[in-house]
């Protein structure tokens, strides 16, 4: 069956942006988020604190929270990968961080400039920090069904890492498919390996067009957290190949249509992914966006 309500994890202002070549002013984002809670987001993932060299876009993460005009009822998550990271987010006043382990030794190099072993000893005492000060802390796990370089990956080796990352403490953790590749079975077997579903969340790219697609697939085999960007934004700067995430407007009006509870006005959605395809001099990919749009 499905759920009755999805809980939308809206990350176009973090994934979306983390990837764009110039740099987007922090007043910009700042009227993004705004707009995004105007439409009934209540979850938007504000930032990273992650080293300002590796993700030059995101490196006015301190003023972007200090300018934040924050909606009751909202909660800005924000990325931290290490305790440097969380030193500066716990400075700025955030209560919901989320770490972002890789599920391949390539991609733990290449992002976390770490081994696939050695990332669990970055995090683990984050978790146990940031837990200790209160905060909510949600799990990431990159390249869960196939990698740039190293192809398939076995399921196993997931729910492995996956475990993992929920025995450090983390609250909800999040299939990440970084490159777009999975399919609908797939994503149900994946599901299906970790048995307890309650802490599950999704994150598609949509690389392959097969984000929607996996979407329900994942609703269906008991998820009710699902990440997408506005517009479509998004792309990790370390991953070839990585496009946009799911778009929230799509994934909108698949829920709509299937009668399950989402809470987001659409038009107003739409009007908010418009307005920032003007400030980034780009369409938005976003089917549902083009068609709305008129
Ligand atoms: P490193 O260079 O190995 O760091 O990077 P280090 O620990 O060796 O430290 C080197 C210097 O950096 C030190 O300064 C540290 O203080 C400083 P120095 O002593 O030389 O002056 N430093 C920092 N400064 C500010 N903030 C920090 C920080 N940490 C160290 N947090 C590191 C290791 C993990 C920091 C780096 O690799 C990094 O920042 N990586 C982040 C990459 C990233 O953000 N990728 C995109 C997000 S993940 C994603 O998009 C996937 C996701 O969407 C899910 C999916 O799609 O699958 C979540
Ligand atoms: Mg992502």
């Amino acid at each position: 069956g499905l759920p009755p309500r999805v809980e939308i994890w809206e990350v176009g202002a973090r994934d979306g942006l983390q990837n764009e070549g110039s740099v987007v002013p922090v007043e910009v984002k700042l009227e993004f988020l705004d707009r995004l809670a105007g439409a009934g987001l209540t979850t938007l993932e504000a930032t990273s604190f992650v080293h300002p060299k590796w993700v030059p876009q995101l490196a006015d993460a301190e003023q972007l929270l200090a300018g934040l005009d924050r909606h009751d009822g909202v909660r800005y998550p924000v990325l931290v990968p290490n305790d440097r990271g969380l030193n500066r987010a716990l400075d700025a006043g955030v209560d919901h961080i989320a770490i972002f382990a890789s599920a391949t030794e390539t991609f733990a190099q290449r992002n976390l400039n770490s081994t696939f072993d050695d990332q669990f000893a970055m995090f683990e005492p984050v978790v146990t920090r940031a837990r200790k000060e209160g905060l909510e802390v949600r799990g990431y796990l990159s390249m869960c069904f196939g990698d740039p370089w190293e192809g398939v990956v076995a399921a196993e080796q997931v729910v492995r890492a996956g475990k993992r990352l929920l025995d450090f403490g983390c609250s909800q953790l999040s299939l990440g498919d970084t490159i777009g590749v999975a399919t609908t079975n797939q994503v149900t077997r994946l599901i299906e390996a970790f048995g307890d579903t309650s802490a599950l969340a999704v994150h598609f790219h949509d690389t392959y067009g097969q984000a929607l697609a996996n979407t329900e697939a994942a609703l269906r085999a008991g998820v009710s957290t699902v990440d997408s960007s506005a517009g479509g934004l998004g792309g990790c700067p370390y991953a070839e190949s990585a496009t946009g995430n799911l778009a929230t407007e799509d994934l909108v009006w698949l829920l709509e249509g299937l009668g399950v509870e989402h809470g987001v006005d659409l038009g107003k959605l739409v009007e908010t992914s418009v307005w920032m395809a003007g400030q980034l001099g780009r369409p938005s990919p976003s089917r549902v966006v083009n068609a709305l749009a008129g």
